[in-house]
């Protein structure tokens, strides 16, 4: 008999906010060496839970364990005595330090009283290393891309050495070849007798990595994985949400109408060597592939005027202009939904509902007034339509889970009824259920003439969502496909480079 504790266990956790019942009851353990998967739709209480048990929060009740003993954590010191930390959802890095900085803010080395600049390089060279960042531990923080931002609160997280890291949609934010890294990060940690709690909503990672797996529902237990046998896709989304899902159900396309968005030469100042030219109908969804680094964001981003082109020109609606700023994409008719919500999508202080008409109503607010009526009735409307989970209209956004969060975003976008509407990986970090309802919605926009653009790194989205596909290459467009040709196979030849394989003439 193994008589050995868990490493870390709770018992019987609930945590309540006004007007929501967070967690009711939660149990859960951890071993030694384990990598746990904490799944569950948004809301559902994922990052609550981890962050008691970083001692981010305290719970109201109910008792915790680490190594057989109770603890109660007053504060994230407590726990990383414990040897906990966590990887926050959301990024909580200092954006004016370098990453060093970063990495041992709080804990710097010392000699004679001072920073010891030489030994914080040199040490956080190698925590970089771990997680394959090859990078001057002196550059500013805000000089990187989201991504290899993620990673460094990686990095710093390992630096505590702590026993148990939690990882809260870590690769949420990381590209394809970041996530792999951060795979091999995670099974070498094992190895090492470290243990993880992994939150993703992405169920092949959670297949891949984990022994084991939790799920939540409503803020309950609502079962368990226990071998990696049995952790099946479609038995883990039955546990989440209660019912089946039909995930790859292609809906039907929309005869597409007239043109309402082209470009033709048009240059990004990435790649102003590859001039692109492209047409989108009304009705049409286009989906945009490729690799992370191809040019997709970039397209995006200069089609909407916040990198504004450098040769090249495009038309709205028949009329043309081509954006020099966000503004007057948004007067054309342009939505953009970016990749970053965080930082370019809300105002956290701000309601769901202010936020929500942010751009739909506010710009004809006539001295600081807003229709409020009409903002409660696009409230009413948006988030039955979204599934957003909230207490009310008027709760401060930054109270929301993270997928819910990105919900809100989505509505004030579509609230503008734009004529086109971009959307960068639309649906990250926006649970199986609710991904379901995002398509549909965007569907039924498709069919009353909405043309939407979006841009994706899950295959499955390219596939179910897109009527048509532009794969990009190292910032060319590489090649179309329609519905016909619209396979992995196709999609992943055309993004590496090489050309597609015509299956329907
Ligand atoms: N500080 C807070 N104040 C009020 N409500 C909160 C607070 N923190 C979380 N909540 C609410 O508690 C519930 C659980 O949120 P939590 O962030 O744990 O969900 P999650 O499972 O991590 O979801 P996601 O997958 O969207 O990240 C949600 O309804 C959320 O709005
Ligand atoms: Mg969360």
């Amino acid at each position: 008999m193994n008589a050995e504790p868990p490493l870390v266990e709770v018992k019987g956790i609930s945590k309540r906010f006004p007007g929501v019942r967070a967690l009711d009851d939660v149990s859960l353990s951890v071993g030694h060496a384990e990598v746990l998967a904490l799944i569950g739709e948004n809301g559902a209480g994922k990052s609550t839970l981890l962050k008691i048990l970083a001692g981010v929060q305290p719970p109201d009740d109910g008792e915790m364990l680490v190594a057989g003993r109770p603890v109660r954590f007053r504060g994230v010191e407590d726990a990383l005595q414990a040897g906990i930390a966590l990887i926050h959802q959301e990024l909580n890095l200092a954006d004016n330090l370098d990453v060093a900085g970063n990495i041992f803010l709080g804990r710097e080395p010392r000699r004679f009283g001072l920073l010891d600049l030489a030994t914080m390089g040199r040490e956080a060279a190698e925590w970089l290393g771990l997680v394959g960042l090859d990078l001057d531990p002196a550059t500013p923080l805000s000089q990187l891309p989201i991504g290899r931002q993620q990673l460094v609160e990686i990095a710093k997280a390992l630096s505590t050495r702590a026993r148990l890291l939690i990882m809260d949609e870590p690769t949420s934010s990381l590209s394809a070849r970041e996530t792999e890294t951060l795979f091999r990060v995670v099974k070498e940690l094992r190895s090492r007798g470290v243990s993880v709690i992994w939150i993703s909503h992405r169920l092949g990672e959670v297949k891949e990595l984990a022994d084991r797996v939790l799920v939540l529902r409503d803020g309950k237990n609502a079962g368990e994985i226990s071998t990696r046998a049995e952790i099946e896709h479609d038995r883990m989304i039955r546990m989440m949400v209660g019912r089946d899902i039909d995930r790859l159900a292609r809906r039907p396309s929309h005869r597409p109408g007239d043109v309402v968005l082209s470009a033709r030469d048009l240059r990004t100042p990435a790649h102003p060597g590859h001039p692109i030219s492209l047409e989108v109908r009304a009705g049409e969804i286009i989906g945009i592939a490729g690799l992370v680094g191809a040019g997709r964001t970039e397209l995006l981003t200069t089609l909407f005027g916040i990198t504004p082109a450098v040769g090249g020109s495009m038309a709205v609606a028949g009329r043309a202009v081509t954006p020099r700023t966000p503004i007057e994409a948004i007067s054309a008719g342009l939505a953009l939904v970016p990749e970053d919500r965080k930082q370019q999508g809300l105002v956290l202080e701000m309601a769901v509902r202010e936020n929500m008409s942010l751009v739909a109503l506010w710009p004809e607010s006539r001295a600081g007034f807003v229709d409020f009526a009409r903002e409660r009735r696009l409230a009413a409307e948006m988030i039955p339509a979204l599934a957003i989970k909230t207490p009310g209209d008027r709760q401060a956004v930054q109270f929301l889970s993270g997928g819910n969060q990105q919900k809100v975003v989505l509505a004030k976008w579509l609230a503008m009824k734009p004529k086109v509407l971009l959307l960068d990986e639309p649906t990250r970090g926006i649970d199986v259920g609710a991904k379901a309802e995002i398509y549909d919605l965007v569907h039924r926009l498709a069919g009353e003439g909405l043309a939407v653009v979006f841009v994706s790194s899950e295959m499955e989205e390219i596939l179910s969502l897109a009527d048509r596909a532009l794969v990009m290459h190292e910032g060319r467009l590489a090649g179309g496909l329609s519905r016909g040709d619209l396979t992995e196979e196709n999609v992943m030849r055309l993004a590496a480079g090489g050309s597609a394989e015509r299956m329907s003439a």
